[in-house]
């Protein structure tokens, strides 16, 4: 077989210039949605501690070592995710999980839009100091959500947002948008906890957030705790092989995936901390008010929680989703970069046209996943689904744990070892423990396709 080097003019891709851009840029791919808004839920409802449990040990033994699968591939052959399985493996089906990855993200960016759309529209009403006045937000939510082209236009510009930043580069788009945006991240993520942490009845939050109940923990929860990782961590679907594949040959690899795995699990913990201590503080507002809980039960918590000092709920609301924002656009980015480099480097078009077509390609399926709760909402042509729910099912039960079987077997078992021990160490430039190697060998080589395979047998017959 071919052994794939860095001499097919990578250069023009453009690459990460420093070390920090690389794990800031892939943790604002990982950070997202997923942590901020769906992993409170998830873990309000289904078991508290233990979820989280069940969570740490799906990122520790499956998300670091199926992470640094994707490194391997990205970074080994510098282009796109289809063109990289099939130049690892020529004339043998693999590509095809490469393309499953490319229509799996376009999917997910389409309906991420339509939330980030809703984010967005609730910042604006931060911002406008309309959110304290939200006395009845659930029929805000509903009127807006439900509406034709409010919650499209939002949608539509979440996605030209992510456009302007694609078109500047890796370097002076991707890279300088997440070493600005990611620290404010942090700090905005601080000063919430420490604000929410400070009300009264807090503790009722934390305690509801943690206490372990394992009689929650079945199957199910496995399934739940598995997809969560999996989305949050952005896995399976070639989007960190895209990114990976503007790695400099120096990045360590397995470091990067697990400071990468650390830094995206601590956002999701302390988004917990953020939601449930502040809806807890507000009486007569329940815990598992499932993904309504941002759009419905938070606005209504600021309003009622600062009536009093009306500066504080301001800018309290303001932070809150406006960290939402950036880190919903940090996601779209990657997504979006992942179609990008594959029109430029499979049809080898200028990076402003590729990003052009995937703007147009992501407008118009997000338009549908929009309409769908609005004109569109009885039209349900998959199965008694619309298309919002039919690309959230199709990616998450389907694609990403199919994608991550195929990803763990092909790294583990079809690609000769040598060439993954070598970009593991970076051709020997760093010394990496021999035990740490083997694990990750064990770990891709049987405990990821095994557990993901029954995990999703299961999902099947249940
Ligand atoms: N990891 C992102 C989040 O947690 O919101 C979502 C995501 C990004 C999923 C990129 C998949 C992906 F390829």
């Amino acid at each position: 077989m071919t052994t794939p080097t860095q001499h097919d003019g990578h250069h023009s891709r453009g690459s990460f210039a420093t070390r920090l851009g690389i794990i800031l840029a892939t943790a604002g791919s990982a950070v997202g949605l997923g942590n901020i808004w769906r992993f409170p839920v998830e873990t309000g409802q289904n078991g508290g501690a233990a979820f989280l449990l069940v969570y740490l040990m799906c990122v520790v033994f499956l998300g670091v070592p199926m992470m640094t699968a994707e490194f391997v591939i990205g970074r080994r052959t510098h282009t796109d995710i289809a063109s990289a399985y099939q130049r690892l493996a020529p004339h043998e089906p693999w590509y095809v999980t490469g393309y499953a990855g490319i229509l799996c993200v376009t999917l997910i960016l389409s309906y991420y839009s339509v939330v980030a759309g809703w984010i967005l529209r609730y910042a604006v009403a931060a911002v406008q100091g309309t959110m304290s006045s939200m006395t009845n937000a659930s029929a805000f939510f509903e009127s807006f959500s439900t509406a034709t082209w409010p919650p499209l236009a939002y949608t539509l510009l979440f996605i030209l947002l992510t456009h302007l930043i694609i078109v500047r580069g890796v370097q002076r788009g991707i890279e300088s948008f997440s070493k600005l945006m990611m620290p404010l991240l942090a700090v905005m993520l601080c000063l919430l906890a420490a604000g929410s942490m400070a009300m009264p009845g807090a503790r009722a939050g934390v305690t509801f957030l943690l206490r372990p109940d394992f009689s929650k923990v079945d199957a199910s929860v496995v399934l739940s705790a598995l997809g969560q990782a999996f989305f949050s961590l952005s896995i399976a679907i070639g989007c960190l092989s895209t990114y990976a594949s503007y790695f400099r040959r120096e990045v360590p690899l397995l470091k990067t995936a697990a400071n990468v795995v650390a830094l995206d699990t601590l956002v999701a913990i302390v988004s917990g901390f953020i939601i449930f201590p502040a809806v807890f503080s507000v009486e007569g507002v329940g815990a598992d008010a499932g993904p309504g809980l941002v759009f419905v039960t938070l606005p209504s918590v600021f309003s009622s929680l600062f009536s009093g000092t009306p500066a504080l709920g301001y800018a309290f609301a303001l932070m809150f989703y406006l960290l939402l924002v950036l880190a919903a656009l940090t996601s779209t980015i990657s997504m979006h970069e992942e179609v990008t480099a594959f029109f430029v480097d499979r049809y080898h078009v200028s990076r402003r046209r590729a990003a052009t077509y995937m703007t147009i390609v992501a407008m118009l399926l997000s338009t549908l996943c929009c309409l769908s709760f609005g004109p569109l909402r009885d039209f349900r042509p998959f199965m008694g689904r619309g298309f919002f729910d039919a690309f959230n099912d199709v990616t998450a039960l389907w694609i990403m744990p199919l994608s991550g079987i195929v990803l763990s077997i092909f790294v583990g078992w079809r690609l000769p070892r040598d060439l993954v021990e070598d970009e593991l160490t970076s051709g020997g430039l760093h010394r990496v423990p021999r035990w740490l190697v083997s694990t990750f060998f064990v770990l891709i080589r049987w405990v990821a396709p095994v557990a993901i395979g029954l995990i999703f047998a299961n999902s099947l017959i249940a």
